[in-house]
Order: C-alpha cells, then structure tokens, then sequence
C-alpha cells in the first residue's frame, strides 16, 4: 500500500488543515469540485477542507439513498447551514432500490451500492455541473481492510485499480486518507465542527443496507431504521464506538396475545473500539438490554426476538454485512 498513516501522536490537526487546504487549492485550480456529505465525521470533515480551499466552487449534496436514518437529511442540512455551507439534498432513493432488488450476496450488494454511487448519481452530477473533482473522506482503515480483502468498503475505487476519470468521468480527491478515525475526530474539532459531529459515531457509506441481511427493501429498511433509532436513543450515553441494530433474514416463531407470531429477529451490536479494526462488545447491563428488548419489541411492527451479540471483531466485523 503506497499511502502513508499518519499516526495520531504523529499529528499536528492544525497544521495538517493548512497543509490540506493548499493541496485541494493546487489540485482544483480554478475548476470545480463536488463532494457527499453523509454527516458523518469523514464526510464532514472534507466537506471544511474542501469549501476552507475552495468556497463555493465545491458543491456539497446529502445524497437520499432511502437507506439513511430517520430525519438525516434535513439535520445535517440545517447544521450545515449554521456553519455557512449550503447543501442541497439529492433525491435518488427509487435509483438506489432498483439496484438492490432481488441482491442478497454481500458484496454484490455492496457493489451494487458504489456503482449507484459513482457512476449513475456523482457520475450524473460532474456532468450537469461541469466538476472534474470529486472530494471524499475515505481514510486509511478503509483502505487497508479492502485490500486486505476484509470487506470492500464502498468508496475504495483506485486502490481497487479504477481508473475513475475513465470510469466515471471525474478526479476523486481523497484529502483525509492518511487518517484513522481517532486522527480524524482530532482534525474535525480543529476546523470548528461542533462536538456532535466530531464524536460521532461511525455510519458506514451504504447506510442502512449494512444492516439488513438478505434483500434490501424499502419495507426491510423502514424495518432496521426503527430499531436502530431505538438502539441510539437508548445506548447514546454509553460512550461506545458504535451501537446498531441488524435486522435477519430468518424469522422466528414468536407468541403474542397467546397467539403463534411467526416474526422478525432483530440483532443489537455495541462495539468498544479505537479504530474500527479490532472492538470488543460493550458489557451492557441486564437493564439496559431488558430495554431494548422491550421497546424494540413492542415498537417495531414484526419484532418477536431481541438478542445480543457478544462476539469480538474478528472473527466479527462491526457491520453485519
Ligand atoms: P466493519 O463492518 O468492516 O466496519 O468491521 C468497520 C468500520 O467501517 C464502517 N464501514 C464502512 N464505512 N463504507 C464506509 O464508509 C463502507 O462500505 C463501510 N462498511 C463498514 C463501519 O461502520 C465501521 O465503523
């Protein structure tokens, strides 16, 4: 792998915004770029870099997937629009569940996600605007469990050998690369980003559909995007990396009003981690489990079973799919 880490006790987040503002300034030049901005701690952070460099001949969107948590787009949105950069929020929901119809491989659904991505909605968006750029905040555990053939993160394309100018039609800049997420939160709360984006917790490219294991329907999505919402609110005060909720393929027998319910299993996952490459699950309390099974159950529509998963990465990974 060509790319250098930058270690966190090697960074110096000031310095690295001054050194990465004038690198997007040499590399755009006088022409326009375009980037995504999910909310999440790595788009959010190129998203300053690249309007720090350019002002507004970057262009950011919040691409509506229909796979992304509930409200998302309108929060980050308004947030963005505090800070003084506008986004506009692209509708391409029927685009992307088109794609996914009828997938149940993991990675054909995965790639069915990045060729939406690039080719079809950024590859559209270059062309309607005239932008040669595309920013992206891939970092460097992206990189490194892609190639390593872990999974294929959605946004590695060249270290995949695509040659995305032919490909798609346009540069991608990927301006915080030689970055672990730790390095990066470092960074977002130099450039001024509010604290709850900085400490976010990680939400993978293809969003929900990381979550749903077999076919990715608009029903199955509505599905998980409850339960997750549940899992945020009831699990956001104990600090952990990363908490979700999976909802299975499988359906289980259930009872409800002394009735058979031949329902829904839905997996709670809450990782201590540093870096996403290694996590352990956090030791929830009975309660605090009891809770979530409570609610998910009697919240979401089909749920009859709640379980936890308790299982290190690796053999796990973080995501389910
Ligand atoms: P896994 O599931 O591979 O996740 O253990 C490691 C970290 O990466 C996030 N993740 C992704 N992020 N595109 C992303 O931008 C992806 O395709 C993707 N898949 C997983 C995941 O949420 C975790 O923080």
């Amino acid at each position: 792998m060509e790319i250098k880490e930058i270690k966190i006790e090697e960074l110096n987040p000031d310095e690295f915004i001054k050194q990465t503002i004038e690198e997007i300034s040499s590399t755009v030049g006088s022409g326009l770029a375009i980037n995504a901005l999910s909310g999440g701690v790595d788009s959010s952070t190129v998203t300053m870099l690249g309007h720090r460099a350019l002002g507004n001949r970057l262009k950011t969107y919040f691409i509506e997937n229909g796979l992304m948590r509930e409200k998302e787009g309108e929060k980050i949105v308004s947030l963005f629009e505090n800070l003084g950069i506008h986004v506009e929020i692209l509708d391409v929901k029927e685009q992307f569940f088109n794609a996914l119809k009828d997938l149940t491989d993991p990675e054909e659904k995965r790639e069915a996600i990045t060729k939406t991505f690039y080719k079809d909605v950024f590859g559209k968006l270059v062309k309607e605007s005239g932008a040669k750029y595309l920013m992206q905040g891939t970092n460097y555990t992206d990189v490194e469990e892609t190639i390593a053939g872990i999974k294929r993160q959605h946004n590695i394309l060249a270290q995949l050998g695509i040659d995305t100018e032919e490909q798609y039609g346009y540069i991608v800049i990927e301006p915080i690369v030689q970055l672990r997420k730790s390095g990066i939160r470092k960074v977002a709360k130099a450039l001024g980003l509010p604290e709850e984006i900085y400490n976010r917790p990680p939400f993978p490219g293809p969003a929900l559909s990381a979550r749903i294991i077999g076919e990715v329907t608009q029903k199955r999505v509505e599905t998980v995007r409850k339960a997750t919402k549940i899992v945020e609110e009831e699990l956001h005060n104990t600090n952990a990396f990363q908490y979700l909720a999976i909802l299975h393929k499988d359906k289980v027998t259930g009872m409800r009003e002394g009735k058979r319910d031949y329902g829904l299993q839905i997996e709670v996952r809450c990782w201590e981690s540093l870096d996403a490459i290694t996590g352990s699950p956090t030791r929830l309390s009975y309660d605090i489990l009891e809770q979530l099974a409570k609610r998910i159950t009697t919240e979401v529509p089909g749920v009859v079973s709640v379980t936890y998963n308790i299982t290190k990465k690796p053999p796990s990974t973080i995501e389910a799919i």
